[in-house]
């Protein structure tokens, strides 16, 4: 006996009890209504710096959040990786992406995010932007450089952007992985 109830007919109840509150639970949740979520922060990042504003500007804005990954990781070798992006911007080689895991075209606001590399935005941020139509959206940029600037990367996202309404840029200087990477060598000798 518990709380007075024969345990056996507190059993039969069990079942029934669980299924009561799934439907329930099941009923509640259809009722209430989809959250609106017009905005996305998309970006792309190799050291985490952009990241760290992506994840910020999800937070403030209550955003969807989507990280743009090529295909083909980038060597880890930062050298290599110079190298490698380099011929790809002279090249104006549109490395393919890993499918989205959004759909960009449900939203109306992007923030749109990426290093600086070789002075101006990755050949990653050049295949998003040939793979989706942002026109009409209002567009904010956010780029992490290591020291020089933003380069010619606002005027190539411009050109990439027809239609859309650009917004003003946020931009600032963050680690840069070369420069770590000497310092480290330097400590380990
Ligand atoms: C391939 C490559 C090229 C880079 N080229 C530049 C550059 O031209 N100018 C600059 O200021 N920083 C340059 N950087 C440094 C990055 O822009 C900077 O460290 C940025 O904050 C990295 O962002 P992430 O941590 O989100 O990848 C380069 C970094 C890499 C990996």
């Amino acid at each position: 006996m518990q709380f007075g109830i024969p345990r056996r007919e507190l059993l039969k109840t069990l079942p029934l009890a669980a299924v009561g509150a799934t439907v329930a639970g099941k009923a509640a949740v259809s009722q209430v209504p989809p959250q609106i979520r017009s905005t996305l922060v998309v970006y792309f990042a190799r050291t985490g710096n952009t990241t760290v504003i992506a994840k910020q500007i999800r937070r403030s804005k209550n955003a969807d959040l989507a990280e743009i990954i090529p295909v083909d990781p980038y060597p880890e070798d930062y050298k290599e990786t110079v190298s490698q992006a380099s011929r790809e911007t002279e090249a104006g080689y549109l490395p393919p992406l890993k499918p989205l895991t959004v759909e960009v075209a449900r939203y109306d606001t992007l923030y749109l995010g990426f290093p600086i590399w070789g002075m101006t935005a990755p050949p990653v941020i050049r295949s998003f932007l040939r793979s989706n139509s942002l026109a009409g959206k209002t567009i904010y940029l956010f780029i992490t450089h290591g020291g020089y600037g933003l380069g010619s990367s606002i005027e190539v996202l411009h050109s990439h952007l027809d239609g859309a309404k650009m917004q003003p840029a946020f931009s600032m200087e963050a680690d840069q992985e070369r420069r770590t990477l000497e310092q480290v060598t330097g400590w380990l000798g």
